[in-house]
């Protein structure tokens, strides 16, 4: 049985739109298990995005509360919320935002250096992710000079070089063609299965869908579906697909 890492109590997110109020996560209680790849799914504007900015610290709730094993995000004060994104959590979106006139190598160096860490840790680290990311041979390259699929996956090690305890990702492969976007889902398996991480993914895509432990369907800010996969194997892609495919059309996706 995998332990509770991040539980969401009457979650809340409310935005302003035309004069009127709506709650765009709507008293969302929900746990996230360690170790677990967990894919949120729904429609345009069912409120996925929100609910993982504000379960990863990103945003701030309107009322309810997040927490980690005890601590609880809407306590913390700002320097503390700070401090805890930049070491406990780890972020990659559809948009890579590499520093352009930085090396991959410095690119992930530097949100390293951010923390108390010796350089030499710091340096060690980005070269053993640069190999898991396979991209070992790139490092010295400018974000000009590599594919879509390399930046991202650089930007997944960039993510990753604080060792966070959980890494979120909202639509990572939302811009990239379909042989990256595979290279790029492979990454973040291996980082499940491999380095044992606890990975949350906003998805729009099937193939990203079928890589996880577990799917949570969102409609209009509630929580609608949750299913348990069986573990992802590489050559059960076609049935996990279909299986996949078949709950969400019945969800009405
Ligand atoms: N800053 C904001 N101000 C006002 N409304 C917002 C804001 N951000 C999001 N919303 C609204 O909240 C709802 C949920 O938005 P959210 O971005 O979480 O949806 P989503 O499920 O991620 O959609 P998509 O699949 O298109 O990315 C939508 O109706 C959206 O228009
Ligand atoms: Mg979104």
């Amino acid at each position: 049985m995998k332990e509770c890492m991040i539980k969401t109590k009457d979650l809340v997110k409310t935005f302003s739109s035309d004069g009127h109020d709506f709650n765009a996560v709507d008293h969302v209680n929900l746990e996230i298990y360690e170790e677990d790849f967990t894919v949120i799914m729904g429609r345009s504007g069912s409120g996925k995005s929100s609910l993982l900015y504000l379960m990863s610290g990103l945003d701030q709730m309107t009322s309810g509360d997040v927490f980690y094993g005890d601590l609880s995000l809407s306590s913390l004060n700002e320097n503390k919320a700070a401090r805890f994104r930049r070491e406990e959590i780890g972020f990659v979106f559809q948009a890579v935002n590499l520093i352009p006139n930085l090396s991959l190598l410095d690119n992930i160096t530097i949100a390293g250096f951010l923390t108390k860490r010796s350089r030499k840790d710091v340096e060690d680290e980005a070269h053993n992710l640069l190999s898991i990311m396979g991209l070992s041979n790139e490092k010295n390259r400018l974000p000009s000079m590599i594919s879509g699929g390399q930046a991202q996956r650089a930007a997944i090690a960039r993510s990753l070089i604080n060792k966070p305890k959980v890494l979120f990702a909202d639509e990572p492969t939302g811009s990239l063609n379909s042989s990256s976007t595979e290279v790029v889902l492979d990454t973040f398996s291996k980082i499940n299965q491999e380095l044992k991480k606890t990975i949350i993914m906003v998805t729009h895509d099937i193939k990203a869908a079928i890589r996880a432990d577990r799917i949570l369907f969102l409609k209009d800010g509630k929580v609608d579906g949750d299913i348990r996969l069986d573990c992802y194997h590489e050559n059960d892609k076609i049935n996990r697909e279909n299986q996949v495919l078949e709950y969400l059309q019945a969800k009405g996706w």
